[in-house]
Parts: structure tokens; sequence; C-alpha cells
């Protein structure tokens, strides 16, 4: 068994961390904020992972593993391999923010004694092993303490929502090294994570490691773009882009993941890796144009969305009252970092005459980090569906996917705008419901003006 540091106890370095230590490693976890210090070492996770909370209990029962925010600590218990796991975001012109991860390495460079296996998790520019090397050469010669280091990229390829089963049963682990010694000492953690290491475990050299994070997650959102792309012809010819998705995801070489349309993706790191990606490309002179539609497309996915809502209700929409179901970028997570549905919700609050959210889990995150935001937060679906005049699902929650034509009937319109597709639009127009998905044959547009006029005429 290992002594392993992790450094940065955020979604990655905390399911890291966790997954080691119930692995029977020894980790100790370096993470900055002390109150999620304090909370962590009590078994509090400080965000939504499904999972993750009892896995945490049952690391800190056996001993494995330990939370501080003292980095001289941490490495003075001289571990065999030490992880970063810090964030990355972009800056404004799209190149990567690497202030937290130099600050690591700098760190680590002065706090290490021993032999160290330095690994970069966070997701990184190619070049930052190769340069991480030369600053740890050049402050190896001023350092009072011996000390030898190696270098390894290992990108996290795991997701949000079901990250531990992510980590604990990888389709593949990627290693970007040089020596022999990195190479093992990274087989050797992997290995009983995976089922064949001759086929899921790849050594290669750090630049390939690098570039195969940006170009997995650019890979990914990729798919969805052009899916995307393809539900707004879909709307035009009368095609359904479910049936597209199914007829064209049937065939092995294209493989049916991450081709359902809908309002765009969100989540921490799609956007970021792709302008990442693109800065890249800028700094060393190659065309990514590639990755600026994609993200561009994306860009669009709300707006394309929102003009269905502006083309339904015309100068109506300012005394309706809007529903929307679902805040986190996707379900399972808490996170609505560039979630879709905080853009939709900005775009739209002010032009209707009130809105009311619900989410299962994000609401305190969108609370916390748009104070301002003029919507009332609902207790659960139903008050939503109760309160509002027409409904806009924006995450495919499992409680929001259960609902029948019939908890939709309450919604006083009856119009439901739905930027995931989880609806049978048959099942909703044989319900009386305005359906209205993304790509998909939408039942035939009523002007609300008709509503309210039969509504008149009933009276
Ligand atoms: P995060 O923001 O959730 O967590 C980063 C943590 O590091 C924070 O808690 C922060 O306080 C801590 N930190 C920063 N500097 C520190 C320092 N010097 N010492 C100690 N702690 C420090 O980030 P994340 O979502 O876990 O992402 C981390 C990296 O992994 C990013 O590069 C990201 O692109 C990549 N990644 C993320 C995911 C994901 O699903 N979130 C998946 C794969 C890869
Ligand atoms: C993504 C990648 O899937 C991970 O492999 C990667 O490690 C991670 O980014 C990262 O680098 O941070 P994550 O952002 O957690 O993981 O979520 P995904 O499941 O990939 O979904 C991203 C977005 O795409 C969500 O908004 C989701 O709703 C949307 N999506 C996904 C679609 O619109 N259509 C699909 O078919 C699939």
């Amino acid at each position: 068994m290992k002594k392993i540091v992790v450094i940065g106890a955020g979604y990655v370095g905390l399911v890291t961390a966790v997954c080691f230590a119930s692995a029977g490693h020894n980790v100790v976890v370096v993470e900055r904020n002390e109150s999620r210090v304090v909370a962590l070492q009590l078994g509090q996770v400080p965000f939504y992972e499904p999972g993750l909370d009892s896995l945490l209990r049952l690391a800190l029962g056996s001993g494995n593993i330990y939370f501080t925010s003292d980095i001289s600590e941490a490495l003075s218990t001289e571990p065999e391999v030490v992880f970063c796991c810090v964030g990355t975001p972009s800056q404004k012109d799209g190149a990567v923010d690497m202030t937290d991860v130099w600050a690591v390495v700098v760190e680590v460079a002065r706090n290490a004694r021993g032999r160290m296996l330095f690994v970069q998790k966070s997701t990184v520019p190619v070049g930052t092993c190769k340069k991480t090397e030369e600053l740890f050469a050049s402050i190896f010669k001023t350092c009072a303490y011996a000390f030898d280091f190696d270098v390894a990229s290992n990108p996290e390829f795991l997701r949000e929502g079901c990250a531990i089963n992510d980590f604990m049963k990888p389709d593949r682990v990627v290693f970007g090294v040089k020596s022999e010694w990195a190479k093992k000492v990274l087989i050797e953690l992997y290995e009983p994570f995976v089922q064949n290491k001759e086929t899921q475990l790849f050594a290669m050299n750090y630049e390939s490691s690098e570039l195969t994070k940006y170009v997995s997650n650019t890979m990914l959102a990729s798919r969805i773009s052009f899916m995307n792309q393809i539900a707004l012809l879909a709307d035009v010819v009368g095609a359904d882009i479910s049936a597209v998705e199914k007829g064209v995801g049937s065939d092995t070489r294209i493989g049916k993941h991450f081709l359902r349309a809908g309002i765009g993706y969100g989540g921490s790191c799609f956007k970021k890796d792709i302008q990442g990606l693109m800065h890249l490309g800028r700094v060393h002179g190659v065309d990514m144009s590639f990755a600026e539609c994609v993200e561009e497309i994306n860009e669009n996915q709300v707006s394309a969305f929102l003009s269905r809502i502006y083309a339904y209700y015309d100068s109506m929409l300012s005394s309706r009252r809007c529903g929307v179901l679902g805040v986190a970028f996707k379900p399972e997570t808490d996170d609505i970092r560039s979630s879709p549905a905080v853009a939709l919700m900005n775009a739209l609050v002010d032009k209707v005459q009130s809105m009311i959210v619900y989410d299962p889990v994000a609401l305190p995150s969108l609370k916390l980090s748009y104070p301002q935001l003029r919507v009332d937060f609902a207790n659960s679906v139903k008050e939503v569906l109760k309160s509002c005049d027409f409904l806009i699902i924006c995450t495919e929650w499992a409680a929001f996917v259960g609902l029948t034509p019939s908890d939709l009937l309450l919604v006083s319109d009856k119009v439901v705008f739905d930027g995931r597709n989880i609806f049978d639009p048959h099942e909703m127009a044989a319900a009386g419901i305005m359906y209205y998905p993304v790509g998909r044959k939408s039942v035939a547009p009523r002007k609300i003006a008709a509503i309210v006029n039969d509504r008149q005429l009933e009276h």
C-alpha cells in the first residue's frame, strides 16, 4: 500500500482520495479551504455526489484518509505519490488559468522529501508536465532538503453524478510518463480498478496524455453540438431527432452515447476545455475551427430554445408565470456551473410576469451564486406545476422523467417546453398538452390568445 497526498478536495481530488483510501492506501488530502477541511474530517461532503459521503465515512473509519490545509504537514509523511487536483478555469482570452497549479508545484517542490512521483490530474495545457519538470529541477538546486522527483500526467475522465463508478470502473486510464518507475507506480495504483491492464491502461508521453484529455472532452461535446444542429433541421423537415439518434447511434462504429439533443451542454469543463484547446491551437498557429463551431452551436442552443417560447407567447409573455424544472447542468449533481438552465432563467426572468423554479438538489447552489435572481423557489415539483402558466424542463432528473400527462395537466396553459426531450410527443398531444421538445415533431402550435379565448368562452 502506498502513501499518497492529494492536493485539492473538489470533485476530482475528493473522489480520487476517497477511492484510493477505499483501496487500502494511506491518503492525506490537502485543501486550502479550512472550513472544507473541518467538514470533510467530520465526514461531510461539501457538494452533492451520490455515494461519496458513505465512502468518505468508511475511509475515515478505517483511518486511511486524513484532511489538512497544511501542505508541509502532508508532505512530511514522505508520500510516494502526490496528485495535483486543483481547478484550471478559463481566462477571458480562453487561456487556462494555471495560478493554482503553479502554486501547488512550487509548494510541493519547497516541501517535498525523499522520492516522489508528482502526478498532474488537473486538466492542463499541453506542455505543463515538461514545465513542471523544469520548475522542480530549478527549485531542487536551491532546496535545503534532498528530494528526488518524477512527473506524470494522469488526466481524469470521471463525470459528476457517477464519479465513484467512473473512478472505480474506468473505461481506460491514461498516463503520460517518462520513466519506467513512474509507469510502474501508476500501474500498481490503477491495476485493481481495471479488468484488463493491457487494454485499459495506456502509457504514452506527457504531451499525448495532456492532449488526450482536451480531445476527449471536445469530441464528446462535438457529438452533442452536431446533434443539436441536426435537431434544428429535424424541426423544419419534420424528422424526429430521437429516432435519428437511435438510427445513427445503433451503428457500433458511431455508438449511442452523447447524441442526445437538448438545450445544450453545461458543466465546468466542456466549455473551458474547448476554449483551452482553441487557445493551444492559437499559440501554435494551428487552425482549431472545428472546436470553435462546437462551442458556437452550444452558445446558440439556449437562445434557439427561447425563441420558440417568444414565438409562442408573443406579447402575452409578460403576463405569464413560468415554471422551471431543473437548475443543475445535468441530473445527480448540485453543480450549476455553465448550466443552460441558469442561462435560460437569466434571459427569461425579466420577460415573464414571474418565475418559479424547482430542482431536487441544486436550489441552494442557485441561491448562493445568484442571490439577485428574481425567482420563487418551490419545495416540490407539484408546487411548480400547480402554480405556473407554462412549464420549461431544463434537466432530466428522474423525478421529472416520471411525470405523467395528468401531472402536466396541472400547468395552467397546458404548455410544456422540454429542453431535454423526456416525454413522448404523441402521449402529450393525446392528453391535450401543447408540448414543445427539441427537434421532435410538436403538436400543432396554438397561440396563447386562442387558449385565452377558449377560456373566456368557457365562462
Ligand atoms: P474544484 O474547483 O471542485 O476543486 C478544486 C479544489 O482545489 C478546491 O476545493 C480548491 O479550494 C482546492 N485548491 C486550489 N488550490 C489549492 C492549493 N494550493 N492547495 C490546496 N487546495 C487547493 O475543481 P474540480 O472540479 O475538482 O476540477 C479539478 C481539475 O480536474 C480541473 O482541472 C478540472 O478541469 C479537472 N476535471 C474535473 C472534472 C469534474 O467533473 N469536475 C472531471 C475531470 C477533470
Ligand atoms: C464531462 C465528461 O463526460 C467527463 O468524461 C469529463 O471527465 C468531465 O466532463 C470533465 O472533464 O469535467 P460532466 O461534465 O460531469 O463530464 O458531465 P457529462 O455527463 O459529460 O455532461 C455534460 C453536459 O452535456 C451536460 O450538460 C449534459 O446534459 C449534456 N449532454 C450529455 C447532452 O446534452 N447530451 C448528451 O447526449 C450527453
